[in-house]
């Protein structure tokens, strides 16, 4: 049996997305730029892909532009905002629990000069109201948050940050990295206080190398990079228009029952949590309960046993899951959520996320917790024999 569940580095595409990747490069294959029909035609399909992703997260289609990813369209965010603002005054703020591609520009801006609020969480992971408040009196000419933490599943509180920025009267810029609550938690940008709003489509059963920036009209941003002007000016080069028309139709796939296939993932979530507290002693659960967590990530550390070794155990299993943050690098870290968390040597050590798709089954759960038993227990027993680890 093959389970998959490393969705939160990404996704299967389906067969409709493989198909309109197809049918993209054997009919579609002029350059929008183009002024002949094959360009037009191209120009047509782009236009009409931009419309149907833009208006699933409630933006007008100019305000939508396509990047190649969640990386991009987070520096794109922060850096090109930057540097439309580089006479404003120097705070930015984040959090600490941010994945790399916001952590690690607002690391790099630090050291070149910025002053940086790395705003705090608490033990479920999920930010500090207060302390968005206390920074937000301050002014800081941008705020980054994600919606859902990759590693985790932790939801952080974006309408309220909307809310208090709105009632503050302050102007600071609002962008959120959506890349892991597209097709997991409904939102609407246009309902919502947010200026800047990034996705990626390999996260959502489409295509890798795509994704898009939701900028909301009035906020000025400048290109990172220049050439034919595409994208409103502010991301020059061809569109990958057949990676795009792939994640037109994941996103179209992904909204169309997205409330039964929220409470199907929860449902598989909270089986598995439930079956690896009844049957597997000395563990600890890092996803915040279900009120503040996405329906498709758990995290659990399974105390006395090193995560890489039980993902290559369960591998010879067929399964599939992941310790830390795969998705930015297969070099070992420790995990900077867990650890702004303040979970012990022990629990970072033994942290594994298991993180869900809409296809998943119940049988695969029960196939996983079988073996993670099992193996849970022989690891454990090859370490430490009988004497009990500490915490
Ligand atoms: C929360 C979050 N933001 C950004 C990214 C980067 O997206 P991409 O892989 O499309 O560059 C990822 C995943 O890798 C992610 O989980």
């Amino acid at each position: 049996m093959e389970v998959y569940l490393d969705n939160s580095a990404t996704t299967k595409p389906t067969p409709e997305v493989i198909m309109a990747i197809n049918r993209a490069y054997t009919e579609y294959y002029g350059n929008p730029s183009s002024l002949h029909r094959k360009g037009l035609e191209a120009e047509r399909v782009l236009f009409q892909a931009r419309r149907e992703i833009a208006s699933a997260i409630g933006a007008a289609p100019e305000e939508f532009l396509f990047t190649s990813g969640g990386t991009e369209s987070n520096n794109l965010a922060i850096l090109g905002f930057l540097k439309r603002s580089r006479h404003l005054n120097k705070l930015i703020a984040t959090t600490k629990i941010e994945h790399p591609s916001v952590l690690n520009v607002f690391k790099k801006l630090e050291s070149d000069g910025f002053e940086v609020a790395f705003l705090n969480v608490d033990s479920s992971g999920v930010v500090n109201l207060d302390e968005v408040k206390a920074v937000l009196d301050k002014e800081p000419v941008l705020l980054s948050v994600m919606m859902v933490n990759n590693e985790t599943g932790a939801l952080q509180p974006i309408a309220e940050i909307a809310q208090l920025l709105r009632s503050s009267g302050k102007k600071t810029v609002f962008h959120v990295d959506a890349v892991q609550a597209f097709g997991k938690v409904p939102f609407q940008v246009n309902s919502l206080n947010i200026d800047l709003l990034s996705i990626s489509g390999h996260k959502f059963h489409g295509p890798k190398g795509v994704g898009a920036l939701f900028v909301k009209k009035g906020v000025g941003l400048e290109p990172l990079f220049f050439g034919g002007n595409q994208e409103a000016g502010l991301r020059s080069g061809t569109e990958n228009l057949p990676a795009i028309l792939g994640m037109n139709t994941a996103a179209e796939q992904t909204v169309k029952s997205l409330t039964e296939d929220i409470a199907k993932m929860r449902s598989l979530k909270n089986r598995l949590q439930e079956e690896i507290e009844r049957n597997i002693p000395d563990i600890r659960i890092n996803s915040p309960s279900e009120a503040n967590c996405a329906p498709h990530i758990l995290n659990v550390s399974f105390l006395g046993v090193k995560s890489e070794i039980l993902l290559h155990t369960l591998e010879q299993d067929g399964i599939y899951v992941s310790s830390g943050s795969a998705c930015s690098s297969r070099k070992r870290s420790i995990s900077h959520v867990l650890q702004a968390m303040g979970r012990s040597e022990a629990e970072l050590d033994s942290a594994v996320r298991f993180s869900f798709n809409r296809f998943n089954e119940s049988a695969e759960i029960d196939y996983v917790v079988d073996r993670l038993q099992n193996h849970v227990a022989a690891l454990r027993k090859t370490i430490m024999g009988d004497r009990k680890w500490k915490r």
